[in-house]
């Protein structure tokens, strides 16, 4: 099963169709709040609408074509975060996310955008990988901003929210520049962790919040 360790008791690991209904749950109690910048809520409406989700995200990772990876705190689903289809012929692709709300604010998302670009740079050898955020979303703009990305400029009304037209902002980071900010950390990791195949271990973000197994009452 592959997965990526982000320390802590927390991991990124592919879904399986047993996840569907801890999945919708998670989505549905977040519904309103992923409304704000996510367009595809009004689609989510049931558990086999999350086995469906799964099922595309297992076989985009069969086919070599990006994946959606469940974000797990003590066994238990908080999130999501993957690769958008990966266009091979120029080694690109974007990464897309969303987090319960009670986890926000720790440097979660932060961690597993960090394993991603690591996986996608060191294992998948991609050249570029970009992230878009809605203009007004801060707390998502704010993940790139902090791992270095460049900002490349905006995108007019880019993004169709509920029937509302939004600037869109692109961010993208070149492996050169990854192995310049990131190169000699990432690498020791990973050789640290060269036996156990396709785990990764990020180690700690140097501005990484620690997740707290008591967060949000748990
Ligand atoms: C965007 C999202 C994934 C962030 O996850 P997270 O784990 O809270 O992110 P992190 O804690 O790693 O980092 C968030 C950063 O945003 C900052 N932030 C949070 N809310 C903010 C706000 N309203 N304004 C400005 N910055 C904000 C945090 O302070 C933090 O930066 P810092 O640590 O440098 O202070 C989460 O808020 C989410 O799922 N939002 C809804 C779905 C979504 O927007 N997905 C992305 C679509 S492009």
């Amino acid at each position: 099963m592959f997965s990526l360790s982000l320390g802590e008791s927390l991991e990124l690991r592919l879904p399986h169709e047993n996840d569907a209904q801890e999945l919708f749950k998670l989505t549905d109690r977040n519904r309103e709040y992923l409304k704000r910048w996510l367009p595809w809520l009004d689609l989510t409406k049931d558990a086999e609408s999350s086995r469906g989700f799964i099922k595309q995200s297992l076989k985009r990772f069969a086919d070599n074509n990006g994946f959606d990876a469940l974000i797990v705190l003590e066994r238990k689903i908080i999130g999501v975060a993957g690769f958008h289809q990966i266009d091979w012929s120029h080694k690109r692709t974007e990464i897309g996310y969303w987090l319960d709300e009670l986890y926000q604010g720790r440097g979660i998302m932060t961690r597993a955008v960090n394993a991603l670009m690591t996986y996608g740079f060191e294992e998948l050898k991609l050249n570029a990988i970009r992230i878009r955020c809605a203009t007004g979303n801060a707390a998502s703009r704010a993940i790139p901003e902090r791992l270095g990305f460049a900002h490349e400029g905006t995108a007019r009304q880019w993004e169709c929210l509920y029937g509302v037209y939004h600037d869109s902002e692109g961010y993208s980071m070149l492996a050169s520049e990854w192995k310049e900010r990131y190169g000699q950390k990432q690498r020791k990791s990973l050789s640290s962790n060269s036996s156990k195949k396709r785990k990764v271990s990020t180690g700690k973000i140097a501005t990484g919040k620690v997740p707290r197994s008591r967060a949000a009452g748990k």
